[in-house]
């Protein structure tokens, strides 16, 4: 039986576009992956917490004993690795903060991507350790982040592509809920769009 790893970002909650699209999302996952499995993190309501110099340690110590002093502080992204590794299923929802991801998502990813556990460095790059899974990423934005109506740069879906790949999730795909700052008409439009997206690619 699947399981689904749903992770809501934004700060507003059950209350955000971005979210409200998410259960859309998941009602056709439901359908499409009967009796599936949810994993549910809701990163605004339990932030991960941020890289500090323990964790450092624990990735980078020069001695087998200094990594191991850090390890205590690699407990939560041991938990958020493990929710990746158990899911078959990833469902992203996000707003874009200043053109890019926002802090809560940026802090999950600084967690889960790490060097010798969810990637190896070789001469050739980096490979990703995690299975490879469809990933659905819903982008919800005040203004338009695509063209022809895009006016400010897109530093997150580009971004959150390579950072996925890094960890062995290449096949991604983003729903983009945009104009929703623009009044009532932009807004249901952005809506129109982005279910439009969803229904090209999981038809219902
Ligand atoms: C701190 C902050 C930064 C934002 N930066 C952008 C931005 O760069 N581009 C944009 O189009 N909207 C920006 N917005 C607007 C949000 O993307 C927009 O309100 C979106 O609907 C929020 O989605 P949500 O309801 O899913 O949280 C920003 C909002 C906040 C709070």
């Amino acid at each position: 039986m699947p399981t689904i790893l749903r992770i809501d970002c934004s700060p507003r909650g059950p209350e955000a576009h971005s979210w409200c699209l998410a259960d859309e999302l998941m009602a056709r996952l439901a359908v499409r992956y009967p009796g599936a499995r949810v994993l549910h993190r809701n990163l605004a309501e339990t932030p991960a917490s941020l890289v500090d110099p323990a964790f450092i340690l624990a990735m980078f110590g020069h001695t087998t004993a200094e990594r191991a002093k850090g390890v205590p502080a690699l407990a939560t992204s041991e938990t958020l690795i493990a929710e990746l590794e158990t899911s078959d299923v990833l469902v992203l929802s996000t707003p874009m903060h200043n053109f890019t991801v926002p802090a809560h998502l940026k802090a999950w990813i600084d967690q889960v991507v790490r060097f010798g556990r969810t990637f190896q460095s070789t001469p050739d790059g980096k490979i990703g350790l995690l299975k490879d899974r469809p990933a659905y990423v819903i982008v919800s934005s005040g203004g338009h982040f695509t063209p022809p109506k895009a006016r400010q740069p897109d530093f997150l879906t580009g971004y959150l592509a390579s950072i996925l790949a890094t960890i062995g999730i290449r096949d991604v795909t983003f729903f983009r809920l945009e104009g929703l700052s623009r009044g009532d008409a932009e807004l249901a439009e952005g809506y129109r769009q982005a279910r439009a997206q969803i229904e090209a690619r999981l038809p219902s």
